[in-house]
């Protein structure tokens, strides 16, 4: 095993062991995305690495999805599910894209209405690492046929409610092909994350750019000043759409396109949908780092509560809820070993 894959191992048994605990701290980690048909909905599939959420031209996501993703045993068969049918396993993804709009449809009719019902699916497999990923309507600008006059400020309050959470990772995702500059989506943003240390900028739709242009001054960041690096990503155009382009197949061209890119060439390795990937898991390791100390704590605490708690009775209580609480912390000072590990460079090569 890598360092990587025991490090997921263990964050996954921590973030288990904090919730017999007790919902600590919020426990998830929510990475959610803004900004309509700027390609949020294909960005989110390819750091989930599945194809199932609908995309295209206009409006598409108009409901919240609260997607949790459940790490499983090594080699159980994937599979998802969702809040509103909960006896129903899906095991083809294509099926499940169909239940998002089907269900999208239930609460907003057939007309391009946007509720801030959210659907909650479930994704149980062996190649994630437990998360919570929230797809949002874009924000938009202006009210279609058939849409109240409020449209514009509610799906604003309702994008608010979720980026506003201090534990959510926020993608902005722009176009490249638009002016960030005047970016609503970037300015809400900045006004829940001033600092900007959970906020990724992500630029998509490169390959649309006109001829002779480039989004060097975006991605080398002169132009919007981030705490973390811009990823410049190529996601699947709608004919790749059309045409069924496997996630697999898209990677690879999205990897040509940078490799052979006379703009964006010596930037190749901090570019794509994988890089991005990457650099989210690696934020979330930090985010779980830095929370250690509390856990700690938290755990002390309890310790000390059940220690008075015994005292108290004179008898022996929660035997099991004792060696649960040894449990965590073993795991603990084992992740925070493997974690000095993994920064110091105590392994070379353990790294993905
Ligand atoms: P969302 O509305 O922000 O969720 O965006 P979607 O993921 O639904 O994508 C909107 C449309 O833009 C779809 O037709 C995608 O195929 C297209 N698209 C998204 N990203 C890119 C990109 O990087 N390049 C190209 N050529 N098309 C893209
Ligand atoms: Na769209
Ligand atoms: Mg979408």
């Amino acid at each position: 095993m890598t360092t990587m894959e025991s490090l997921i191992g263990l964050v996954n048994r921590i973030q288990r062991a904090c919730t017999m605990l007790g919902d600590y701290g919020g426990g998830d980690n929510a990475f959610s995305s803004l900004w309509e048909s700027s390609g949020k909905s294909s960005v989110l599939e390819s750091v989930v690495g599945r194809d199932f959420l609908p995309r295209g031209s206009g409006i598409v996501t108009r409901r919240p999805l609260v997607l949790q993703l459940h790490k499983t045993e090594d080699g159980s068969q994937e599979y998802a599910e969702f809040l509103h049918l909960p006896k129903r396993r899906f095991t083809d993804f294509s099926m499940v894209r169909k239940e998002i709009q089907d269900e999208t449809d239930r609460v907003t009719g057939k007309t391009k209405q946007i509720s801030p019902i959210p659907i909650h699916l479930s994704i149980y497999s062996p190649n994630v690492v437990n998360l919570t990923l929230i797809d949002l309507p874009g924000l938009t600008k202006v009210a279609v046929e058939g849409q109240p006059d409020t449209i514009v400020e509610d799906i604003e309050s309702m994008v608010r409610s979720y980026v506003e959470k201090p534990n959510s990772v926020i993608l902005a995702i722009s176009p490249a092909n638009q002016d960030i500059a005047t970016s609503d989506a970037m300015k809400l943003a900045r006004e829940v994350d001033p600092t900007g240390e959970r906020t990724f900028g992500v630029l998509t739709k490169l390959d649309l750019m006109d001829k002779g242009t480039n989004a060097l001054d975006v991605l080398e960041g002169r132009s919007y000043r981030l705490q973390h690096p811009w990823v410049g990503i190529v996601n699947r155009s709608q004919a790749d759409i059309n045409r069924n382009i496997d996630m697999i197949v898209a990677r690879r061209k999205e990897r040509e396109y940078f490799a052979t890119s006379p703009d964006y060439g010596h930037l190749a390795g901090k570019m794509g949908s994988e890089y991005l990937a990457k650099l989210l898991s690696k934020h979330l390791e930090s985010v779980i780092r830095s929370r250690i100390p509390s856990i700690t704590s938290l755990i002390n605490k309890s310790i000390e509560e059940l220690e008075s708690e015994m005292d108290h009775l004179g008898r022996p209580i929660a035997v099991d809820a004792g060696a649960q609480l040894y449990t965590i912390l073993e795991l603990c000072r084992a992740f925070d070993r493997i974690f000095k590990e993994h920064l110091d460079g105590g392994r070379p090569g353990g790294d993905r």
